[in-house]
């Protein structure tokens, strides 16, 4: 890494001064423009970078990723490989701790991880008070975040045993929350952890265990769904991520950074994507029906969910690999009825220009829902599993955050586009609002910026 050999010359036209900020890592620090100022009044100049597309929040060691290229490596390792040759847990391991585990180090965590998958008790009924239709990612949200009243001594986020202790919960615990949320929506009895079976091979016995004594899941979807959780695992600073470290910054527990984590995960955008790719495909019904529901997506009415990503321009790699998955899937369950309207939709997608020149392409979430469907989750608990996987990478995100000296609670600045300073108004002289007058700043706002319609 170049050592601040580079620097940027920067000329204020207003005052015709001329500043120099270092270039490190091929950035500029957004502080460095506080000095440009045109008097000693002045606060100095802000960059302005709505939903951060070009600022880099922390500098991190966990994940890289390049766009243009389609890399994505967890600690300098290729996701393919790591796909192929490790597995979820050694992958949460790696990412952690920065290096693969030795093998009496990965015989630890995983028995650690194994042994702290039982939930209190009194989860159940803090389950139970959910309406059997609650979304599962709404009830993922609410759980986890109330484990932080069962552990207290997760406010201790100072000390480095009692940290590895919430992180061991968290990866542990929200298998067995997310199971017992589908058995609470379909009625059926919460099934306790089984420490024979492996992360993933657990997790499908909590999801689907009937009165068998003991449930044995099949090798191939045990492996892969552990595949689908590696592929998951992090993904760098994405809008969860960010949610997670922002929360972390407040110095907040584990467990309510991670609610919030999952709440980001939770829109339709981000994590809740996969959901929307089945709701979509089921929409579209039929290989015929396709062209007009790309004509729409063309004409701005609707998105094609699935498609495109904000640091993916060529291939996002993990969809590769998913597609690959769907077949080793499909011997074990048959195919979905819905694989055909996806690559359909898939291939007329990346010959048609409107998406060509926009460059998107299909992303993680593309396919996955129809492996998922296809192993017997409804449509809800596709966002949960995202969570399952991220897990990790949210709390090796949020640990760096926190161990990162340079980092301070998260507080962006704004630029206020709103009324100058104004007199009070007595109820008697202000006007009737008209209907769709009712939100005077955000009409400004709009004025300023215009809105983008919301597809
Ligand atoms: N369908 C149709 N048009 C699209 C899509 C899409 N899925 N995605 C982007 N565009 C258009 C967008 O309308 C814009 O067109 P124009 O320049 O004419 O206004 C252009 O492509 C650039 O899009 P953008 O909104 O500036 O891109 P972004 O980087 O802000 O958004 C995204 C990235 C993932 C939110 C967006 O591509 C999207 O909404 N995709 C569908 C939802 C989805 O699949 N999300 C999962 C992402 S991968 C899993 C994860 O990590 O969360």
């Amino acid at each position: 890494m170049s050592e601040q050999a580079e620097t940027l010359s920067i000329t204020d036209n207003r005052t015709g001064r001329t500043y120099e900020l270092p270039i490190t890592d091929g950035a500029v620090r957004a502080a460095g423009l506080r000095d440009i100022k045109v008097n000693n009044d002045d606060f100095g100049l802000l960059s302005y970078d709505p939903a951060f597309t070009n600022t880099a929040s922390c500098r991190s060691a966990i994940t890289f990723i390049d766009g243009d290229a389609g890399i994505l490596r967890y600690r300098g390792y290729p996701i393919t490989e790591l796909a192929e040759k490790s597995s979820f847990l050694e992958v949460s391991y790696l990412l952690l701790a920065g290096e693969l585990p030795g093998s009496a180090e990965l015989e630890t965590w995983e028995s650690e991880i194994t042994h702290h998958t039982l939930v209190h008790e009194s989860i159940k009924k803090f389950v139970d008070g959910f309406h059997h239709d609650a979304h599962p990612m709404g009830m993922l949200v609410s759980t986890v975040g109330a484990l932080s009243t069962f552990y207290p001594d997760a406010k201790e986020i100072a000390d480095p045993g009692l940290r590895r202790l919430q992180i061991v919960r968290l990866i542990a615990k929200i298998t067995t929350l997310a199971a017992y949320l589908y058995r609470h929506s379909v009625g059926f009895p919460y099934v306790y952890p089984d420490n024979d079976l492996s992360y993933a091979g657990n997790f499908l016995n909590m999801m689907w265990k009937a009165t068998e004594l003991k449930y044995e899941p099949d090798p191939i979807l045990e492996h892969v769904m552990d595949v689908l959780f590696v592929l998951h695992a992090d993904h760098e600073q994405n809008c969860s991520t960010s949610a997670m470290r922002a929360i972390g910054s407040s110095q907040a527990d584990p467990f309510s950074a991670a609610a919030a984590a999952i709440a980001a995960l939770y829109g339709p955008l981000h994590g809740g994507a996969n959901e929307q790719v089945l709701r979509m495909l089921s929409e579209i019904g039929t290989v015929e029906n396709i062209p007009s529901y790309v004509a729409s997506v063309k004409d701005g009415k609707k998105k094609l969910m699935g498609f495109g990503h904000r640091i993916y321009k060529n291939y996002d790699p993990r969809a590769k690999l998913v597609r690959g998955l769907a077949d080793e899937v499909f011997k074990v369950t048959g195919t979905n009825p819905m694989l055909d309207i996806a690559m359909e939709l898939e291939r007329i997608a990346l010959s048609d220009e409107y998406f060509i020149s926009r460059r998107l392409y299909p992303n993680v979430d593309f396919y996955t829902g129809i492996i998922y469907q296809a192993m017997g989750f409804p449509v809800e608990m596709f966002p949960v599993l995202f969570a399952i996987g991220r897990m990790p990478g949210w709390l090796a995100q949020w640990e760096e955050g926190l161990l990162d000296s340079e980092q301070k609670i998260a507080r962006p600045r704004q630029l206020y586009i709103g009324y100058g300073e104004r007199p009070y108004t007595p109820m008697e002289n202000r006007s009737p609002v008209a209907d769709d007058d009712v939100e005077p700043i955000a009409a400004q706002a709009a004025q300023a910026a215009p809105a983008r319609p919301l597809r």
